[in-house]
């Protein structure tokens, strides 16, 4: 059987020079590799109470919906400024140039509610520390935070530090 990081692609100098991609296509087009990501991932959640699944949009849907679906928990779309039709509270983070601005319902999690948050990668952490604000801003409780990938030289951890984080692959560059 394949290891998970065998079914990553990466790719050199994208989007710019010095960083390598790690592509997360390659993974999902291959059935096998799909199935073990999302297995791989669950498997971070073991012993881990838990009451709703949140994702952001879009990676973190891919791979927190089967979670979600597996654990028979409610599935949370943090969805990016202006696509969710209800009352929203929104969180912003700064991207390399300029800043960006996810939102949620205000009724997706309610209070004293165990949440665990889902990306397919932590970078700078600056999504899923967002996301982890909006969801205590509703008065629930982040248990956990699980991603695919994590790139260990964008310091994602520190900024995470108040959190219980756990990858299933770590990159040691960026
Ligand atoms: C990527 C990735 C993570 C985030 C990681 O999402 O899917 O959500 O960046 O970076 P960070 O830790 O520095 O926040 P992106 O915003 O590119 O959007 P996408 O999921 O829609 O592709
Ligand atoms: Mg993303």
């Amino acid at each position: 059987m394949k290891k998970i990081e065998e079914y990553v692609r990466s790719i050199p100098d994208f989007p710019e020079p010095g960083i390598i991609f790690r592509d997360v296509t390659s993974i999902l087009q291959d059935a096998d590799g799909f199935a073990l990501a999302v297995d791989s991932m669950q498997a971070l959640l073991d012993g881990v109470e838990v009451d709703v699944i949140a994702g952001a949009e879009s990676r973190g849907f891919i791979f927190g919906a089967p979670i979600a679906y597996n654990l028979h928990k409610p599935f949370v779309l943090i969805r990016k400024k202006g696509k969710l039709p209800c009352e929203t509270i929104e969180s912003s983070y700064d991207l390399e140039y300029g800043s960006a601005t996810i939102e949620m319902h205000k009724d997706a999690v309610t209070p004293g509610q165990k949440v665990v948050l889902v990306d397919d990668l932590i970078a700078t952490g600056g999504t899923i520390e967002a996301t982890a604000r909006m969801v205590e801003e509703l008065g629930g409780k982040v248990v956990k935070i699980i991603t695919l990938m994590e790139l260990a030289g964008l310091n994602g951890r520190k900024r995470l530090k108040d959190y219980d984080v756990a990858s299933v692959i770590c990159y040691e560059g960026k």
